[in-house]
C-alpha cells in the first residue's frame, strides 16, 4: 500500500475509534460491541506498528505510557482551584441564597442556579492546547498541584483530542472536574486486592487517589478511572454567559459532564434536587456525597467573587451522614483464603443507605480492642464511602452488664490446627495448607472470573464438594462426573450437565488467568498479566523461579507433607525475588511471594496435576521469549517480504537457529507472511500455527543477534 493510502486508513481509524469511544465511554450508548471495537484499535496498531512514523499523540492507541514514572513534577495551576464551603441542612441554603441576592441587589428575586451532583473522588484540571489534552494536574493545595498527565491519558472518558473543528474549539483551554472509581470497579479492585493478601481501600475516593498517585501507569491504566467535567476555569476566545452554557459547550467538546445536573429557578427547585438525589443517589455507580449549587450566571459569579478559599457563588450541600445504631449478636471469625483468619460481627438487620446491614467485618482483635466491642452491645454503624459497613463506636451508656469480651480462638474453628500470629502482623492465620475453609476458598478463587472462570460453581457447591470429600484440590474439578454431581442435593441432570460442560470449557485457560488462579499470595489479576507477558511457559517461570531456590531462613510452618524432605534428601527451599523483581510490575513482595510460591514442590505438584488432568493452558499469540525464539523452531514462508529478499530471510532464520521448510504441517512454528501469500496462509490457519507480518517478523529477529 503506498504511504498516502495508510495515512488515510490510519486517519479514518482514529475516527471511528474516537467516535466510538465517546459513545461507549461518555455517552453509555455504545453502537458496537466489544470485539469490533478491539478490532479497529487492532487494526490501527497493527498499521502503526508497520508505520510509526505516523502515530501521533492524541492517537488511540497511544493512551497509554509504556514505563515507570520516576515521580510527579509539580505544576502550578492557571487559576488557584479552590474548594466549597458547605452546608449540612436547608436552613444553611436559605442563608447562602439570602447572601447571593443581597450582594447582587436582587432580593426577593428567584436566582437560577445550577444544581449538580457532588462527586465523591479527586479533583482534576486538564489542559488542552489546540483541541489536544497537553496536561492533568490534581488539585494538591489549590495553588500547585501534581502533574498527572500519563494517568489522565489512560482514563477512557477524558478525550485525548477534543470534538470539533479548529473554528469551534479555543487555542486554550482548561477545564476541572473530578476523577473517580464506580462502585462497582471498587468492588473489583477491592476483591482482587483481598484475594492477593493486600490491604483493602477503606472508600471509592482512597482507591481513586491511591491509583492516581500509581507510577507505574499500566496500572493505572487497569483500574478504570472515570470522569465528570463540571467547571470550564479557562477559555482564550469563548465566552459563554452561564455555568449551564458552559456544560452544554464542554459536553459538545466530547467532554463528559453529568448528565444529572439541573438548571433551578429560584431555590425551591433546589431544595426539590437535594431531596431527589439523597433518596437516589444509592441507585448510581458513583459515590456522591451531596449536590453543589452554583450561581448560573458568569457576570453573577464574577460580582459575587470569592474568600481565599471559597468561591462565594457556589456552595456544598452535604447529604446527611447515614448512620444506624443496632445491636451485636455474635461475633464469630471466618478463615479466608491465605488463612487469615478475621473476626466477624453479626448484627440484629438494619438498614443503612440503601441495605440492609447484617454482618461486618471487624478486621482484627487489635481494632475489636480499640472500640471495645462486645457480644451484646449496642453499636453506631456507618458505611465507609457509602459502601462498606463499619462499626463507628460502642454506646457504652446501653451496657447492662451482660455484654462478653470478644476472645481470639487458639484453634482454627474450622480445621481446629493452632493459629499463627507472625510477627510483626495484625492478623492471625490457620496455616494448615489443607484446611477446608482454606481449600474452599482456594477454589471460589481458582474458579473466579480473573481465573478459570468456571460458571456455575458458585460457593454453596464448592462448599458441599469440599465437605464431602469430592473435591480435595484443584485438579479434582477436572474429574468431576455428571453422575457424581447430579446425585448431589438440589442439582438436576441439567445443571450437572451445564456444570461439566463450564468445567470443560474452562480447561483451556490464558497464561495470565491460570497464573492468577493458582492463588499465589499477593499476586492479583496485574500482576498474573505482568507474569504471563514475561514468560513464555509455565514451564519456564517454574525454572526460572527454582533456578534460584535457596534454603529457608525459617520455617513457618506451611510446608506440607510432600515439601517435607525425604531423610538426607535436599532441603525444602525458597526462592530469591531478584528477577522477579527486574519485571516491570512487580515489586519487591511480589516477587518474593512468586519465588517463593515456585520453589515449593507441592506447589509445582499442583500444576503437574492440573497439566494431567486436562487442563491446557493458552499462551499470547506470537509471544517469544527472548533466546528461546527461533532455536529448533520451523519456519515457513509465503508471500514477498517488502524489507528482505527471501534468500536473505532464510539465512538469517538459519543463522539464528531455526529452520526453513516448503511445506505448513503440525510441526511448522511459524508461517511468515508477505504481500500476496499463498494457500500455505489458508493451511497455516487451519493448522492454527502461528502467523507472522513482515513487522512481527522483524520484531522477533531484531532483538537477536
Ligand atoms: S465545583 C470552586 N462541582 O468537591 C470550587 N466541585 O469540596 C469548584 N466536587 O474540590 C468546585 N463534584 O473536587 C464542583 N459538581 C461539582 C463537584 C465538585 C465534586 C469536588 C471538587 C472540589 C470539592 C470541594
Amino acid at each position: 500500500m503506498p504511504d498516502e493510502s495508510i495515512k488515510r486508513e490510519i486517519a479514518e481509524l482514529r475516527e471511528r475509534i474516537r467516535y466510538h469511544e465517546h459513545k461507549y465511554y461518555v455517552e453509555n450508548k455504545p453502537e458496537i460491541s466489544d470485539f469490533e471495537f478491539d478490532k479497529l484499535l487492532e487494526r490501527l496498531k497493527s498499521l502503526e506498528s508497520q508505520h510509526p512514523e505516523f502515530i501521533t499523540a492524541d492517537s488511540p492507541t497511544q493512551r497509554i505510557y509504556d514505563g515507570t514514572l520516576e515521580g510527579f513534577r509539580e505544576v502550578a495551576h492557571k487559576v488557584a482551584m479552590l474548594s466549597l464551603d458547605n452546608s449540612y441542612n436547608f436552613a444553611d441554603l436559605a442563608e447562602f441564597d439570602e447572601r447571593v441576592a443581597r450582594t447582587l441587589g436582587l432580593s426577593g428575586e428567584e436566582i437560577e442556579y445550577v444544581a449538580e451532583l457532588k462527586i465523591d473522588g479527586v479533583g482534576i484540571a486538564l489542559l488542552y492546547e489546540n483541541g489536544l489534552l497537553v496536561r492533568g494536574a490534581t488539585r494538591g493545595n489549590g495553588t500547585v498541584g501534581d502533574d498527572i498527565t500519563h494517568s489522565v491519558r489512560t482514563i477512557r472518558s477524558v478525550p485525548l483530542r477534543l470534538r470539533g473543528g479548529a473554528s469551534q474549539i479555543p487555542p486554550l483551554i482548561e477545564v476541572r472536574g473530578e476523577a473517580f472509581i464506580s462502585l462497582k470497579e471498587f468492588e473489583r479492585i477491592n476483591r482482587e486486592r483481598e484475594e492477593a493478601g493486600l490491604d483493602v481501600f477503606a472508600n471509592p475516593r482512597n482507591s481513586t487517589a491511591g491509583t492516581l498517585r500509581l507510577l507505574n501507569v499500566r496500572e493505572v491504566a487497569t483500574r478504570r478511572l472515570d470522569t465528570f467535567i463540571y467547571t470550564l476555569s479557562y477559555c482564550e476566545g469563548l465566552h459563554p454567559a452561564s455555568q449551564w452554557e458552559a456544560l452544554d459547550l464542554m459536553r459538545s467538546w466530547g467532554l463528559k459532564v453529568n448528565p444529572a445536573s439541573r438548571l433551578c429557578r429560584g431555590l425551591s427547585q433546589v431544595r426539590a434536587y437535594c431531596d431527589e438525589w439523597d433518596r437516589k443517589r444509592h441507585e448510581l455507580d458513583y459515590a456522591t456525597d451531596g449536590v453543589v449549587v452554583k450561581v448560573n450566571r458568569l457576570d453573577y459569579q464574577k460580582r459575587l467573587g470569592q474568600t481565599s478559599k471559597h468561591p462565594k457563588w457556589a456552595i456544598a450541600f452535604k447529604f446527611p451522614a447515614e448512620q444506624a445504631t443496632t445491636k451485636v449478636l455474635s461475633i464469630d471469625v471466618q478463615v479466608g483464603r491465605t488463612g487469615a483468619v478475621t473476626p466477624v460481627a453479626t448484627f440484629a438487620p438494619v438498614h443503612l443507605s440503601g441495605t440492609t446491614v447484617k454482618r461486618a467485618s471487624l478486621h482484627n482483635a487489635d481494632e475489636i480492642g480499640r472500640k471495645d466491642i462486645r457480644v451484646g452491645d449496642t453499636v453506631v454503624l456507618e458505611k465507609a464511602g457509602e459502601i462498606i459497613p463499619q462499626v463507628v463506636s460502642v454506646i457504652k451508656s446501653e451496657r447492662t452488664g451482660d455484654e462478653r469480651p470478644f476472645q481470639m480462638p487458639e484453634h482454627c474453628p474450622v480445621c481446629g490446627s493452632r493459629l499463627v500470629r507472625p510477627e510483626g502482623e495484625v492478623v492471625v492465620r490457620c496455616v494448615n495448607s489443607s484446611c477446608p475453609a482454606v481449600l474452599k476458598e482456594s477454589i471460589r478463587h481458582f474458579a473466579s472470573r480473573a481465573g478459570f472462570d468456571i460458571d456455575g460453581l458458585g460457593p454453596a457447591l464448592i462448599e458441599m464438594l469440599v465437605d464431602r470429600g469430592i473435591v480435595k484440590n484443584y485438579a479434582d474439578l477436572f474429574r468431576l462426573r455428571k453422575e457424581e454431581l447430579a446425585s448431589l442435593p438440589r442439582m438436576g441432570e441439567k445443571s450437572a450437565d451445564n456444570l461439566v460442560a463450564a468445567i470443560e470449557r474452562s480447561k483451556k485457560v490464558p497464561f495470565n488467568r491460570f497464573i492468577y488462579a493458582l492463588g499465589i499470595r499477593h499476586v492479583g489479576a496485574f500482576a498474573a498479566r505482568a507474569l504471563a507477558a514475561n514468560f513464555s511457559s509455565i514451564e519456564g517461570l517454574i525454572a526460572a523461579a527454582q533456578e534460584r531456590c535457596v534454603p529457608p531462613q525459617t520455617e513457618l510452618g506451611v510446608l506440607t507433607e510432600s515439601d517435607k524432605p525425604a531423610p538426607g534428601g535436599p532441603r525444602p527451599v525458597e526462592g530469591t525475588s531478584d528477577m522477579f523483581e527486574a519485571i516491570d510490575g512487580i515489586g519487591a513482595i511480589v516477587g518474593a511471594s512468586v519465588a517463593q510460591y515456585f520453589c515449593l514442590p507441592s506447589n509445582v505438584n499442583v500444576i503437574e496435576d492440573l497439566l494431567d488432568a486436562g487442563v491446557e493452558i493458552i499462551y499470547p499469540e506470537k509471544k517469544i521469549a527472548p533466546d528461546e525464539a527461533l532455536l529448533g523452531k520451523r519456519f515457513v514462508l509465503t508471500g514477498t517480504l517488502k524489507s528482505m529478499r527471501r534468500d536473505e530471510v532464510k539465512a538469517k532464520i538459519e543463522s539464528l537457529g531455526g529452520r526453513v521448510t516448503s511445506s505448513v504441517t503440525g510441526q511448522t512454528d511459524y508461517v511468515v507472511v508477505g504481500e500476496s501469500p499463498g494457500s500455505k496462509l489458508d493451511k497455516a490457519r487451519r493448522l492454527g500455527v502461528s502467523i507472522l507480518g513482515e513487522a512481527e517478523f522483524l520484531e522477533l529477529i531484531k532483538s537477536r543477534k
